[in-house]
Formats: structure tokens, C-alpha cells, sequence
């Protein structure tokens, strides 16, 4: 199936077979270990780098945690997988926080082992390409990846996703790619009078090694250095599973410079996938109570499995409306500060009926500067971060690529 490097952890032995029935590799393909301690000693002495260890139910819990923390400080590009055979209590979050990838309960069949390991495999290689590309002293070419999420309807998701996207091709004058993973309910095309003309079969296949010039075409060229990529919605068409989103995500990211996310408002797969990719994610809300408990929770569920807290941007849209709350509120109640401010603007319909982003239409209103004020900070960071890559201090650069999940 794959030339990855897979290590089963733990008695019995004949869980190495487990496992290598479970991704379908040969049972030789698959090493084996005994315990935590020996996995230790094969990761400092492995001349060669282990994508995956699956720890086996016999492994105990403070083994295991011990284990990953381990990982987390000498193999930071090793992905863990924990199988159990009885239902956890609590240990879930705890794993996730040690930097577990994935905990697999064994009573439920194979099929969720496979499915882990194979995510734990994608996430080794793509974390070993960008750590290759990094140690070659070369910047990285690979685009940046921003996501908008908001977990209700209606809070301004699609308007900043649309508009973010253009002030970013403009700011940068890098070619930009704005997504629309909003499945069921997308409209970003609307901010830009347009339809979309692909499928997301047609957008799937992108992720499956699609030529170059093949990618602009299928996408829909918005304005100089933008391209928008999303399909009519269709409310009773199957979500794509987590693994194609993350390799149509990743195609996008190596032809453009910036790939910009309108992301579903759940926790599908699809939108877990999509921000292990991102590079800053924007959560929006609304300063109605409602809604700023919505996203509370919501990146407190974010955080939880394992999402690092310097990857969130809270944006505030209509942040004028007199309705008694303040940013200094949404700060205390979510414990993060708020990074941009949207006004409210009458623009904003005016220009979605127009079918033109703001930013073009109105680029020196209030609530076209706040919106490229979000873009040129992004571009000012992403910089900061290509400079430390090209530059010698590698100190600084072990420790960001150890935070980097992907
Ligand atoms: N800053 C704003 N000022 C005025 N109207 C806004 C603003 N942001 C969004 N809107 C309006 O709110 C509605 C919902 O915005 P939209 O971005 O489509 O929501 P969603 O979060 O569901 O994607 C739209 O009609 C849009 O014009
Ligand atoms: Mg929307």
C-alpha cells in the first residue's frame, strides 16, 4: 500500500500482524517493538525517519503519554497511534494533548485502525516534505493555507473569506486561491457575481496529481491574481472524505501563494483536515452573546484535539453594533485576544448585490481598510516566517517546526 515506515509498539507480538493486516502492508513491512522504552531507543538510533508508531492496548497509559512526549521533543515528525480494547475514560484529550494523533478503540473492528494509521501516514509525509524542504536551507515555496470558520450561519464568514482573499492577492500580488468547503451552503462566488463551473468531483481530482495548468482551469479566474474553486452547492451530494480535502488543499498550495478557506461550520472530517492544514485559522463572530459563546466553545473543541492556540485569529464583524458588548468582553470570555475589527457597513450588501468584494469596489471605506489591514498583517507574518526559514538560526526554526502539525 505504501512505502511508509509503520512500527507496531507492544506485546504481543502478534500484533505487529494486527497492524499489518489493518493497512494492508506485509507483515514484514511492519517493525516491531516491545514497549515504550524500546520505541525510545529506535527513534534516537533509526537511521532512517519512522513515519507512524501504533501503540498496542497492552502499552499503558502513563507509557504511552510518557512515550509522546518523547516524540514531541526528539521525533516531532513521528506520528503516534493509540489502540485500546476497552473504552477510555478521559484519555482521549489527555493523548491529544501529548500529541497523539489518533486513539483507536479495537472493539469497534479494523477499519478505524486502518483509517488511523493511514491518516497518521499522510500527516508524516507531509510533514517530512516541508521539513526536507526547510533543511535544504531553501525557503519554503509551498502557499499559505487561512481558514474561516464560524460554527453559526449568518456571523459575515463568506464576506471575509471573499474579501480577505482579494486584499491578499492585492497586498501581495501573489497568486491567491479563495475555496469554498462550505459544501452545502456555499456563496462565495456570489461575492464576486459568479457560478461556479466545476464539480467537486472535478476539484477532487486535482489533489490526485492534476497537471499544473490543469488547476487554473478548472478554477474560475476572479480578478488579476485570484482564482475561486467550489461547485453549486448540493445539499444531497456526499461530502468528500478528509483525505481527498487534504490533498486537493495541498495541490492548491503548491501552484498559489495563498490558498483562502471559506470552511464548513461543523466538525466534519473535511474541516478537521482543513485546519491540520492551515497556517492561521479566522474564527468570526458577531458581539452577540449567542454567538461569541458559540465560538467560545468552539475553540475550546479545537483545542482540545490538539490544534495549537497560536494558529487562531479572532476576527469581530459588525463590531460597531451598539448591542452593550465590547472586544474586551469577547477577550475575557474566550481568553484570546481579538486580532481585527469589521465595522458594520451598508457597503457590504450594496456590494454583494453588485457581485464585486468590497475591497475593490469601495477600497477606501472603513470596512475595506479594516479588511486589508487582516490581509497585510497575514503577509507581514508569512515574511517573518520565510525569513527565519532562509536564515541561519535554527534554534528558533526547531522550535516553530516542532508547534507546525503539518
Ligand atoms: N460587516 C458587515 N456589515 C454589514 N453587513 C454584513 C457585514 N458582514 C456580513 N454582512 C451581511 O451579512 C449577511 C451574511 O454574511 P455571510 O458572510 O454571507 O454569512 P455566513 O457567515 O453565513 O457566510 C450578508 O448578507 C452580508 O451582506
Ligand atoms: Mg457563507
Amino acid at each position: 500500500m505504501t512505502d511508509a515506515s509503520v512500527v507496531a509498539v507492544g506485546t504481543p507480538q502478534s500484533f505487529r500482524q494486527q497492524v499489518a493486516r489493518a493497512v494492508e502492508m506485509g507483515p514484514d513491512e511492519v517493525g516491531w517493538v516491545q514497549s515504550a522504552t524500546a520505541a525510545e531507543e529506535l527513534l534516537l538510533n533509526a537511521y532512517q525517519p519512522i513515519d507512524v508508531l501504533v501503540l498496542s492496548p497492552e502499552v499503558k497509559e502513563p507509557d504511552a503519554l510518557g512515550l509522546a512526549e518523547f516524540v514531541g521533543r526528539q521525533a516531532p515528525g513521528t506520528a503516534m497511534v493509540l489502540v485500546r480494547d476497552h473504552t477510555w475514560n478521559g484519555l482521549l484529550p489527555a493523548a491529544m494533548r501529548a500529541g497523539i494523533r489518533d486513539v483507536v478503540d479495537m472493539t469497534q473492528g479494523t477499519e478505524e485502525l486502518r483509517d488511523a494509521v493511514e491518516r497518521a501516514i499522510v500527516w508524516a509525509g507531509n510533514l517530512r516534505s516541508v521539513n526536507v524542504a526547510a533543511t535544504n536551507g531553501q525557503p519554503l515555496t509551498r502557499g499559505r493555507i487561512l481558514s474561516v470558520f464560524s460554527s453559526k450561519g449568518g456571523t459575515g464568514k463568506t464576506f471575509l473569506t471573499s474579501n480577505l482573499a482579494t486584499a491578499i492577492s492585492e497586498v501581495t500580488g501573489q497568486d491567491t486561491a479563495v475555496v469554498d468547503l462550505d459544501i452545502d451552503m456555499g456563496d462565495v462566488f456570489t461575492y464576486f457575481g459568479r457560478e461556479p463551473t466545476a464539480t467537486i468531483q472535478d476539484l477532487m481530482e486535482l489533489g490526485e496529481g492534476a497537471e499544473r495548468a490543469r488547476i487554473k482551469q478548472i478554477g474560475v479566474q476572479l480578478s488579476e491574481h485570484l482564482w475561486g474553486f467550489g461547485a453549486p452547492p448540493d445539499p444531497a451530494a456526499e461530502a468528500p472524505a478528509g483525505e481527498a480535502i487534504g490533498k486537493f488543499l495541498r495541490a492548491l498550495r503548491n501552484e498559489f501563494g495563498w490558498v483562502v478557506v471559506d470552511a464548513s461550520v461543523d466538525y466534519s472530517d473535511s474541516a478537521l483536515v482543513c485546519f491540520d492544514l492551515s497556517d492561521a485559522i479566522c474564527l468570526v463572530t458577531g458581539l452577540d452573546v449567542v454567538g461569541v459563546k458559540h465560538l467560545s466553545k468552539s475553540l475550546d473543541t479545537l483545542l482540545t484535539i490538539g490544534l495549537p492556540r497560536e494558529r487562531f485569529r479572532v476576527v469581530l464583524n459588525r463590531a460597531d453594533s451598539k448591542v452593550g458588548l465590547d472586544a474586551s468582553d469577547v477577550e475575557r470570555v474566550m481568553k484570546i485576544n481579538v486580532d481585527a475589527m469589521i465595522p458594520s457597513s451598508r457597503l457590504v450588501p450594496t456590494s454583494l448585490n453588485k457581485g464585486r468584494p468590497v475591497v475593490l469596489d469601495e477600497p477606501n471605506s472603513e470596512v475595506a481598510q479594516a479588511v486589508r489591514q487582516l490581509a497585510v498583517r497575514f503577509a507581514g507574518q508569512a515574511e517573518m516566517v520565510a525569513a527565519g526559514e532562509a536564515g541561519i538560526d535554527t534554534s528558533n526554526k526547531k522550535k516553530r517546526k516542532r508547534f507546525a502539525r503539518n
